[in-house]
């Protein structure tokens, strides 16, 4: 019998990299590995990195020279980096860390089961080819773990939008969409398994298909995919704000299954820095899109991300992302301090804001929409929702789901319910997240 090994597989950034780590863990199941959340027992440690931020890098060091000490106690384990770090740094990661073993990038996820055993023999290698031909989508390897009723399937990786900020399109490579058979049979398979709701995942949801001859529009996959049999729930991100049609707009109105909910990134208030950003769109596109939104579907839960401190972003640009939150009314935004990047556009601009005053605008920032979020939250008090469970809740005797709009609920009720489409009423809106309880 082949003695089993243990992988600490440990995931950084954002839910592509969340998925991509479901995959690494499937394909390394098939040569024995199963994974520990304790790196002291691991043979295998792989950091799956995110490089999007510089801090985000940062910490992927810092993990690596902790590893330092154990691979000194114990020299038969094995450490891999692969990702957007991996993407990016390549050989460069073998030369600089004598204890890492292999390296792996975004589109090399399918070699990791050779890399691993030529490990094991005690060869380092670097595999950081982009494939940028139609291959690539045999290589979208399906995640074969079968836990919870809400999971997320890649549809499109990816970006060919070149923001001036961002890594993205140099560590993820050129747009390339699955085809939808396949989608469509990945997600039949998951409603056969018990899933309910789907996430459509991609850098840019919104482009699926455009750029693949024959292939079904997003519109067409997402009405598909609301057909299938057992799913109940529909979700997708992320959207870019340039690429949302009508019809997609639309589909709020005419897909019951659709979740009221949009995560649509608007990243700064301000004409120019939204130009300088090279984002494709006006603040008043922007704002025009949200508002045929909340006209086609009422109350539906607007999400968004934010960057503050891009290079010449003046006081009154900030001010106007100030406003633009105010108007939009978003029900959380995820906001970032500008990073500088290697080989973005950005990154060659002169006019850097100071770190201070960066930091006093992210402040600003968050106190104004942690006001938003919590008069948002105490909206829904007294609303029944639907929603789906999805487990037990961290403080004791509760169970927790998402109403459709995605905002988090926590009820007092049987862990039997899990899995399970409840109607709840709100009963109370907090920072964070929602109470509720069952309807009789
Ligand atoms: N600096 C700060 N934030 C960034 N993001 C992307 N690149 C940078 C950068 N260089 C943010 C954007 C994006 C999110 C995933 O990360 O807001 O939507
Ligand atoms: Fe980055 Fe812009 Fe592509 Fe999003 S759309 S991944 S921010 S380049």
């Amino acid at each position: 019998m082949i003695k089993e090994k243990l992988l600490y597989l440990q995931t950084f950034g954002c839910q592509m990299n969340v998925s991509d780590s479901e995959k690494i863990a499937g394909l390394l199941k098939n040569i024995g590995y199963r994974p520990t959340n304790d790196s002291s027992l691991a043979d295998l440690i792989i950091l799956n990195t995110c490089s999007v931020r510089a801090r985000a890098e940062e910490k992927v060091y810092n993990h690596l020279v902790q590893y330092k000490g154990l691979k000194r106690k114990r020299p038969k384990i094995l450490i891999g980096v692969g990702g957007c770090v991996a993407q990016q740094e390549g050989e460069r990661l073998l030369l600089n860390i004598p204890h890492l073993d292999f390296v792996f990038g975004t589109h090399n996820l399918h070699l990791l089961p050779e890399l691993v055993l030529s490990a094991e023999k005690g060869e380092r290698q670097a595999e950081t080819d982009f494939i940028d031909n139609d291959s690539r989508l045999d290589l979208f390897p399906v995640d074969n773990s079968t836990n919870g009723v809400s999971r997320f399937v890649t549809v499109m990786q990816g970006c060919d939008n070149f923001c001036s900020y961002c890594i993205v399109p140099y560590v993820r490579g050129r747009e390339i969409s699955r085809r939808s058979a396949d989608i469509l049979e990945e997600i039949s398979q998951l409603a056969a398994k018990g899933v309910k709701e789907v996430t459509l995942l991609g850098q840019n949801v919104n482009s699926y298909g455009l750029k693949s001859d024959g292939e079904l529009d997003f519109v067409t996959l997402l009405r598909q995919v609301s057909e299938i049999p057992g799913i109940e729930r529909l979700r997708f991100t992320t959207s870019h704000p340039k690429d949302f049609s009508r019809q997609l707009i639309d589909c709020f109105a005419e897909m019951p299954k659709l979740c009221k909910h949009v995560h649509l990134p608007a990243q700064a208030g301000s004409n120019a820095v939204l130009s300088a950003m090279n984002r494709g769109y006006s603040r008043e596109e922007y704002l025009s899109l949200i508002g045929q939104l909340k006209t086609v579907s009422p109350g539906i839960q607007i999400t968004g991300d934010i960057i503050v401190g891009f290079p010449g972003e003046t006081e009154t640009d900030f001010q106007e992302t100030l406003s633009l939150l105010e108007e939009v009314r978003y029900t959380d935004v995820f906001s970032f301090i500008y990073s500088k990047r290697p080989e973005t556009k950005a990154a060659g601009y002169t006019d850097h804001i100071s770190q201070k005053e960066k930091q006093m605008r992210l402040d600003r920032l968050l106190a104004m929409q942690r006001k938003i979020t919590l008069e948002n939250n105490r909206s829904f008090e007294g609303s029944v929702q639907e929603v789906l469970v999805e487990g037990e809740s961290r403080r004791g005797g509760q169970i927790y789901g998402r109403i459709s709009g995605n905002r988090i609920v926590n009820i007092t009720a049987d862990p039997a319910l899990v899995g399970q489409m409840v109607r709840v009423t709100i009963t109370r809106g907090e920072q964070n997240s929602l109470q509720g309880e069952l309807c009789n």
